[in-house]
């Protein structure tokens, strides 16, 4: 196990008809957070859900909520969400004209935030935020829907963004999201991502939560002990 690594389950894949049952689940079995994706049919299309839901989750676990704001205008949210019990953010690169507003914002509010991008966007992109950042999230696939297959060529990109973050800010995390599972999270991870955002291969396998998590976290360990080359030909 490798306990460097922080797992975020996403619960847009959770059945929502249990979610606070599924949710306990994942905290018994070692989540670090919960993962909130809220997505407003705009930025994204698709929608998922808002505050009521982040109000509800806040009374059955302990984790920390990050939410992450798939919306064409994060800054109108913020308030309601730090209300229902938001503890961090993670708001886009893409379509935001103020970003380092944003990134301020949220900062006054006494919230950690990380700044996402999407797999067409460079790394470099995040090169003037990142000394204001705690988290740059590297999307694995392209926001809007849970179930996709990991975008391979974004492994390069993560071990960029680690790399950067080395240089500038070493204590930010480099988190994934999207398509993570036993075969990607190794890559993921020996690319030097620290947090791994998995939605279908935690609440989406028939084994439950708990051996899904463990599953997920036994796969870890042997990213180590690959070699960058053999990385890029998996
Ligand atoms: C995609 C979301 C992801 C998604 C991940 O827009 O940001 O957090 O829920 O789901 P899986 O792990 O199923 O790809
Ligand atoms: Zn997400």
């Amino acid at each position: 196990m490798n306990n460097d690594v922080k797992l975020a389950p996403s619960i847009l894949a959770a059945d929502f008809a249990r979610l606070g049952e599924q949710v306990a689940q994942a905290e018994q079995a070692g989540a670090d957070r919960i993962h909130v994706d809220v997505m407003d049919g705009h930025f994204v299309p698709n929608l998922s859900m808002g505050a009521p839901i982040v109000q509800s989750l806040r009374r059955v676990t302990r984790l920390p909520l990050e939410i992450h704001l798939m919306v064409t205008d994060p800054d109108f949210f913020l308030d309601e969400f730090v209300e229902a019990g938001a503890d961090s953010f993670l708001v886009h690169w893409e379509g935001n004209a103020n970003l380092h507003r944003t990134v301020q914002r949220i900062k006054a509010l006494g919230k950690p935030v990380g700044v996402a991008i999407n797999p067409a966007t460079p790394a470099a992109v995040l090169e003037e935020i990142l000394q204001d950042i705690d988290q740059a999230l590297i999307m694995t696939v392209n926001p809007g829907f849970g179930h996709q297959h990991f975008v391979p060529t974004t492994v390069p990109k993560i071990r960029r963004v680690r790399q950067m973050i080395e240089q500038v800010k070493s204590g930010c995390d480099v988190e994934v999201d999207g398509g993570i599972d036993a075969k990607t999270a190794p890559l993921a991870v020996a690319a030097g991502a620290n947090v791994l955002v998995a939605g279908t291969a935690i609440f989406g396998e028939t084994e439950g939560v708990a051996a899904a998590m463990e599953h997920l976290r036994a796969a870890i360990p042997q990213a180590s002990k690959e070699r960058p080359e053999q990385i890029k030909h998996a």
